[in-house]
Formats: C-alpha cells, sequence, structure tokens
C-alpha cells in the first residue's frame, strides 16, 4: 500500500493524486518559481492533531509574498482549514503536510505578474526523515563543500522551491560521501544550517544556535528555543563557528521533518562522548512529549483535526 494520501486539495478541491497535474510549461517545473512547506500531524490520545499549523501556513504565504506575489488568494484560517480536511479526507491519524503554492503563469516570461499563485496540499505516511535509528543513535555529518544561500542572492527567510537546489546540491555530496546530513557555512564561513534542519551546540552546560540572519527561521528551532529555557537550560542565539562544532560537547539538529537528532560525528571528528549527549536527550524528548500532546505546551501549539 502507497504511503501517499489519495487525495491533494487543489485550489478548494479535493482531487485524486493521479488527477493533480500541473501543466508542462509552468514556470514552477522550470524555474523552481513556487513555495512550500514542511507540517506535521501526529496521533494523539485526543485525535490526529498538527503541529503549529497556524505558523507554517503563515509562513507559507510569506514565502509567496517574500518572492513578490502583490496578493495572496488565501487567507491563514482558510488554509488551516483546508489542511484539516485533506487529513481527515486521506484517514490519517499521523502524517507529513505538504502545501505547495505554484505558478499558473508560463515558462516563456520571468516575470512573476504573469501569472497567479495556485495552492496544493498533499499528505503522506512519514517517519523519521534521517532515519528511525537517527533518533537513538545520532548521525554522522560532514561541513558541505557548497555554501548557504546570501540573504541578498536567494531569499532565506522563504521556502521558496528554487533556493532548494542549494540544498539538494549538500545533500546529494553529503550522502554519496557516506554521510546522514551535511552542515551549511554561510556567506561569511560561520555555521548556518543544514539542508532541511537548524543546528544547536552545546558547550559546557550551555546551548548555542546561530542567529537567523542567514538561515530559514524554523518553527522546530523556534519550539527547542522554548523547550530548553522552560527545562532550566541557557541558550544564545551567537554566530558559530566550524571548529566550535568539533569542540562541542554535543551537536544537535532539528527541523519538522527530521524532529530533534543527535550529532555524534562531523567531518570524521566525534563529538563528546560519540553518543547522544544528555542535555540532546532530555530536549529530544520533551519535544516527542509536547508534539504528542502529553506536554503542557502542547495544548497551545496543536491543532486537533476533529475539533
Ligand atoms: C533549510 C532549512 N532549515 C531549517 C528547517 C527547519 O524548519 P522547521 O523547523 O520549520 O521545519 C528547514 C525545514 O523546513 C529547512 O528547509
Amino acid at each position: 500500500m502507497s504511503d501517499d494520501g489519495k487525495y491533494i486539495w487543489i485550489n478548494g478541491e479535493l482531487v485524486e493524486l493521479e488527477k493533480a497535474t500541473i501543466h508542462f510549461l509552468s514556470s514552477t517545473l522550470h524555474y523552481g518559481v513556487g513555495a512550500f512547506e514542511g507540517i506535521r500531524c501526529y496521533d494523539t490520545e485526543c485525535g490526529p492533531a498538527v503541529f503549529r499549523l497556524k505558523e507554517h501556513i503563515k509562513r507559507l504565504i510569506d514565502s509567496a509574498l517574500i518572492m513578490g506575489y502583490r496578493e495572496f488568494p488565501y487567507t491563514v484560517a482558510e488554509l488551516c482549514e483546508a489542511t484539516k480536511k485533506t487529513i481527515a479526507a486521506n484517514g490519517f491519524t499521523s502524517c507529513y503536510i505538504r502545501p505547495l503554492v505554484y505558478h499558473d503563469g508560463t515558462c516563456k516570461s520571468l516575470n512573476l505578474d504573469n501569472g497567479k499563485p495556485s495552492v496544493g496540499i498533499a499528505t503522506w505516511y512519514w517517519g523519521n526523515y534521517l532515519g528511525e535509528d537517527a533518533m537513538e543513535k545520532g548521525i554522522r555529518a560532514n561541513v558541505s563543500s557548497f555554501t548557504r544561500h546570501h540573504p541578498n542572492v536567494m531569499m532565506t527567510k522563504a521556502k521558496i522551491s528554487g533556493n532548494y537546489v542549494n540544498s539538494v546540491l549538500a545533500r546529494t555530496e553529503s550522502a554519496r560521501l557516506g554521510f546522514g546530513e551535511a552542515i551549511m557555512l554561510d556567506p561569511q564561513g560561520y555555521v548556518a544550517e543544514c539542508t532541511g534542519e537548524n543546528i544547536f551546540v552545546v558547550r559546557n552546560g550551555n546551548i548555542y544556535t546561530p542567529p537567523t540572519a542567514t538561515i530559514l527561521e524554523g518553527i522546530t528551532r523556534d519550539s527547542i528555543l522554548t523547550i530548553a529555557r522552560e527545562l532550566g537550560y541557557t541558550v544564545t542565539e551567537q554566530p558559530v563557528s566550524r571548529d566550535q562544532l568539533y569542540s562541542a560537547d554535543e551537536v544537535f539538529m532539528c527541523g519538522t521533518a527530521a524532529e530533534c537528532v543527535a550529532v555524534t560525528e562531523i567531518d570524521f571528528r566525534t563529538i563528546g562522548s560519540g553518543r547522544m549527549g544528555n542535555i540532546t536527550r532530555n530536549i529530544q524528548k520533551t519535544y516527542m512529549d509536547v508534539v504528542q500532546g502529553r506536554h503542557p505546551l502542547s495544548k497551545g501549539w496543536l491543532d486537533y483535526v476533529h475539533s
């Protein structure tokens, strides 16, 4: 049985996956003129619940506006409802959700004003993106030979489809070298983020994460900042250098798809004990409690599908 949901929501209609096609000449296909989100729905005691749905949909619309659309055809509330309707129609108790804004204009023009945004929402079942083992064992990572975008070249606060060729370059190189994920440096040479995750470093009991200047402002990153401070840790947003990674006691990465995963080795240097550290474990456990509805923070951050 396929893990893909049978129905895709497209511009207000639920359409069978096979029939949800776009025109070959769409500039989304040719130039990456699109914006997307990655969201998770978790199986909780009170039924399926979407983690920080409003924040994800707001970022989707912001991404489309940052790309240059002057108007957007849906409100945050409308796309939140559409997301829940798609999950319910596909009968998922837990799933990954992929909303996509695509351009209905043709590739014969590079001017965004030649068309309008359309929206589709797909769902599929997805275990941990970096592998089920990664949650317990952590992963090995490399520092990529590819640099993360300069924020004035590609808009790094937006999940614009074309931005992700940069991630594809780094991730493919990393996999071919035998690593689980790539860490990317910003144009100044400081640690930015991973191809689909933000990064945190633990040194002498304190937690550090790169500031938001060149990175995607991850919603998991934001959740972990809150969780870590609630757990009593000091977290500082400050530039992190490559050698500070090598000498860290713990490193972990986080994102909607990957959740919270320890990095046990970087560029063939063992990080800390070479196993998931206590601070990472504590934060990972609390994060999973929050997303699965078992924590006081869950209340404000979960949106129940059958409310
Ligand atoms: C480049 C990049 N950084 C960080 C993240 C983590 O963001 P979030 O926690 O909102 O999923 C993602 C995932 O969307 C990403 O693509």
